[in-house]
């Protein structure tokens, strides 16, 4: 192990040795390296004469640019369009993330956590929690309807074990009994297991209420206590976007963080899609947990634990991403384009219901629940998904995802209100066709 890395590891073991314990083999062994990085901020402060460091290119005092690039970018300055980030994430960006997020989520007024490091858009924020924090064979518990990305990262890249819990119980609410066993299983033997929440829900679109989530932390925390290492990861992918006065307005990981000492918190979360910027690649890794003592040596570690991990794969996320993001974040018009952007979608999120009441879909398709996000699915009595998606798409130029045997997803993120109708009683037209096929 580098000689680095154990002085992460034992400022990691003196705020919280479960923790160190929760490290993969991967994770144990990542550090942040000093190299070209240490010894190019040294010239920065005292190479004032010649400062040949930086792997970049200058001419004068100016960063070295081709006319038919920068031509493009019209008032974003070369420097900020061009240069690399650090593998951390631009500083500025990160402390505006980690304020924001606090002013989202009030429980964390009260507890610390890290800041965040920039990652290239959720989907690599997964990626290096699964290098950091899983070794093959470790239980992932997730629910039977999942982003089937996690498949990919967890199973097929990292060797895990994928647990699933049917996500809802009888009463149509968050299967927390279901949910509890399946942790118990996958902790069997090893004493460790993930949790993966996903709220709002990629497909169902579903997010747990106020006594949902408090069953959650209760479940996760008495495992912890019981002496299971427990990693609590929330993928916040769509957070904000909750259209219900009963949904959860905060992310679970603001109450997870620091409810027992072998508990991790891991925050997932980006502008993705929560500022409509999903080709940017803007994401963010936090943490939270119990620290004795000073909690920012701690922090720090993981952090620079998590920009190593970056450092050796994409080395660092754009610049010129994370400075549009930044800028924005910084406009005054921000919070009112946001709300206007959410209020559209919360009435397409009306809309749909409104129109699914109607008696005439009833003997064709059951509704999931639905409170948040883009997504809401349907689950058929007749016809399977694959086939209808297909007859849909053929016969009437209409594209649904088929999630299951039986059930397709609806990303009503992506169609006017106006259009919701007529979707649905071409979805039911289909589903017509097909029974009319089949007798
Ligand atoms: C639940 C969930 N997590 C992560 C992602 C990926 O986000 P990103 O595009 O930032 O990688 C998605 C995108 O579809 C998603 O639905």
């Amino acid at each position: 192990v580098n000689p680095i890395a154990k002085e992460l590891n034992a400022t990691i073991a003196r705020g919280n040795a479960h923790i160190l314990e929760m490290l993969s083999g991967i994770g144990r062994e990542l550090f942040f390296p000093k190299g070209i990085l240490s010894q190019g901020a040294e010239a920065k402060q005292k190479a004032h004469r010649l400062n040949a460091t930086i792997g970049i290119a200058t001419e004068g005092a100016q960063i070295m640019c081709l006319p038919s690039v920068t031509g493009q970018m019209g008032a974003i300055p070369p420097v900020e369009a061009l240069t690399y980030a650090p593998s951390f994430g631009v500083a500025a960006l990160r402390q505006a993330w980690r304020e924001e997020m606090v002013a989202k989520n009030p429980s964390l007024a009260d507890r610390q956590v890290s800041l965040p490091v920039v990652t290239c858009g959720i989907t690599h924020g997964v990626s290096v929690f699964a290098e950091l924090w899983c070794d093959p064979g470790d239980g992932v518990v997730l629910p039977d309807m999942f982003w089937g990305n996690y498949n990919m990262i967890f199973n097929v890249r990292r060797g895990l074990h994928l647990w699933h819990y049917p996500l809802f119980g009888g009463s149509g609410r968050f299967n927390v009994e279901a949910f509890e066993r399946r942790l118990r299983e996958a902790a069997e033997g090893s004493g460790k297991v993930v949790a993966l929440l996903n709220f709002p829900h990629n497909p169902t679109g579903y997010t747990v209420s106020e006594d949902e989530a408090d069953a959650i932390v209760a479940v996760l925390g008495a495992l912890a206590g019981e002496g299971i290492r427990v990693l609590a990861v929330t993928d916040d992918s769509y957070f904000g976007l909750f259209f219900e006065p009963q949904t959860l307005k905060e992310s679970l990981f603001a109450r997870l963080c620091g409810v027992d000492p072998r508990l991790l918190a891991v925050k997932l979360d980006g502008a993705t899609k929560e500022n409509f910027v999903w080709g940017l690649r803007v994401g963010f890794i936090t943490y939270g947990c119990h620290v004795a003592g000073e909690a920012q040596p701690f922090y720090e570690a993981l952090e620079k634990k998590s920009a190593g991990c970056i450092r050796g794969n994409i080395s660092n996320a754009s610049h010129l991403s994370q400075y549009l993001v930044m800028q924005a974040m910084q406009d005054p018009n921000y919070a009112r384009e946001k709300q206007e952007k959410f209020e559209i979608l919360r009435r397409r999120a009306a809309r749909v219901r409104e129109v699914l009441a109607d008696e005439k879909y009833r003997d064709a398709w059951d509704v999931y629940p639905f409170n948040s996000g883009y997504f809401m699915c349907i689950r058929l009595k007749t016809v399977p998904a694959e086939g209808l998606r297909l007859h849909l798409l053929d016969r009437y130029g209409v594209g649904l995802i088929a999630t299951g045997e039986r059930d397709l997803r609806v990303a009503y993120s992506c169609l006017d209100e106006s259009d919701i109708p007529e979707l649905f009683d071409t979805v039911l037209q289909g589903v017509r066709d097909l029974e009319a096929a089949e007798s």
